[in-house]
């Protein structure tokens, strides 16, 4: 069986995904593995249409794909994100057709499901039949229960590409909207009160509507309000994994492009931020990738506390429904307001006009007020995922964290409350006793609400 792995980690061979492939290679020596680092040879891929080639004729001689990478915000990373652009702007979606698939990556489980996902809608797309996502933590290998589980992942694979198994179309491909938004004249009344307002787009064609909601969107205000194009930036590349940034924050890129300059000069320093993207394949363009994953530099620290941010976005969110859950957890874990996501999908000139211009009140307004929304599931659970890592075996990479969450107070393991200890100990104890643990479920409900009902009527 001759499988094709597209590499999608910006570390080459120094991938640890890859190693997982590797060590199936290994042990099941009958198929052979052909390996191609796709994401870090993008710019090359990029110049060299006859090297992109390479790839896809391979692919079509194969039977079965690997797509193999790491964990890059919530996706894949922007390299990555970028070869699968250009399968589709090459045309090149007939040497996929009909070839079995599986996505694998490691990662610290932070949004793994948003990019297995998202690589399963692209198979989709390219009508492979996607056979399963593996998706291991970091050091998994190191364990052998869990490189048996591997190894039965694969030999599963294996299988189901030698059974020619039938597989089902779980995200059907998204039809393209035509519609052309023509705004009218904004009016030019939203007082943005002295606060800095920042409206970042990509400019990565094709960009949709995004020009046309910008332009009304920033003529709400009274003031003038900056307008950056991410192409009008000095970006040398994507991030590059090295994870130099983790002891200090000093990327290894300062110095050499304007990517980080800017970050700490416009978008640390505005207290509105809206992102403005039209939709590529299944999440916004490459270089909107790139400007989040570059921003990795911040490591595991919110870089947006207390902002207000928002979203214009260009095509069929409403069908995407894995992106619109990226974009809403980005504000979650950045510690900002999300105070919206307006898209073209209203396909009527007036409506998305009013939408817009709701937005840009509302986004001064909430500033005012300070007001940021209680995280829910995505920041929680983000949250203590980082504080777990970050305290543990990330800390020597990633110091600088930890002193942040030293002193921001992210270390609130339950087991230091030494007062709620104390009463589980008591309580654990008294509940064996069978008239107490009787008395205790009768009253259970009216107690746990006495706390708060008694905030609620006496503050
Ligand atoms: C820029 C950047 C972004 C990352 N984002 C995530 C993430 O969103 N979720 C996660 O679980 N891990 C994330 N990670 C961790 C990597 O996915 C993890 O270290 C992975 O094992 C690296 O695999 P590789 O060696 O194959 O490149 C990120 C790492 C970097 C450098």
């Amino acid at each position: 069986m001759n499988i094709v792995v597209l590499n999608g980690s910006p570390k080459g061979d120094l991938s640890i995904t890859l190693q997982y492939i590797r060590y199936a290679a290994k042990k099941y020596p009958n198929s052979s593995f052909q390996y191609f680092p796709v994401a870090q040879n993008i710019k090359k891929l990029e110049k060299n249409e006859a090297a992109f080639r390479e790839i896809t004729d391979a692919v079509k001689k194969a039977d079965a794909v690997i797509w193999s990478f790491p964990l890059y915000f919530l996706l894949v990373c922007s390299q990555y994100k970028r070869f699968i652009e250009l399968i589709f702007e090459r045309k090149q979606e007939d040497a996929f057709i009909g070839k079995y698939a599986v996505s694998v990556s490691t990662s610290v489980h932070f949004f793994d499901h948003t990019a297995h996902n998202y690589i399963h809608g692209i198979c989709d797309d390219l009508q492979m039949h996607y056979a399963g996502g593996y998706s291991a933590a970091m050091y998994d290998l190191m364990k052998k229960p869990e490189r048996a589980r591997w190894l039965a992942f694969t030999e599963n694979f294996l299988d189901a590409v030698s059974r020619r198994i039938t597989t089902p179309l779980v995200y059907p491909p998204i039809p393209v909207n035509s519609f052309i938004y023509q705004p009218g004249h904004p009016h030019s009344t939203v007082d943005t009160t002295g606060r800095r307002i920042l409206i970042m787009k990509d400019g990565q064609p094709p960009t949709g509507n995004i020009d046309a909601m910008v332009q009304f969107f920033a003529g709400n205000f009274r003031e003038n309000v900056e307008i950056v194009n991410l192409m009008d930036i000095d970006i040398k590349g994507g991030c590059l994994g090295c994870c130099k940034c983790g002891i200090n924050n000093i990327c290894d890129y300062q110095g050499k492009d304007g990517y980080i300059d800017f970050f700490n000069t416009k978008v640390k320093q505005a207290d509105i931020v809206v992102f403005a993207g039209a939709i590529h394949d299944r999440y916004l363009s490459a270089r909107w990738k790139m400007f989040f994953d570059r921003s990795f530099f911040n490591t595991h620290m919110p870089a947006f506390n207390g902002k207000q941010i928002a979203f214009l976005i260009s095509g069929p969110l409403s069908q995407n429904d894995n992106l619109r859950q990226i974009l809403t957890s980005y504000g979650e874990f950045q510690e900002a307001n999300l105070a919206g996501i307006i898209t073209d999908e209203a396909g009527e000139n007036q409506q998305i006009d009013l939408l817009l211009s709701e937005l840009a009140g509302s986004l001064v307004r909430l500033a005012g007020m300070g007001f940021v929304m209680p995280i829910t599931f995505n920041g929680v659970g983000g949250r203590k995922i980082f504080r777990d890592e970050v305290y543990g075996p990330l800390r020597f990479v990633f110091q600088a964290d930890h002193h942040y969450y030293k002193s921001h107070g992210f270390y609130d393991f339950p087991q230091k409350n030494f007062k709620v200890r104390r009463l589980n100990l008591i309580m654990t104890l008294l509940t064996k006793i069978p008239p107490f643990r009787r008395k205790f479920l009768k009253i259970l409900k009216e107690q746990m609400v006495k706390p708060v009902k008694y905030v609620a009527e006496n503050r």
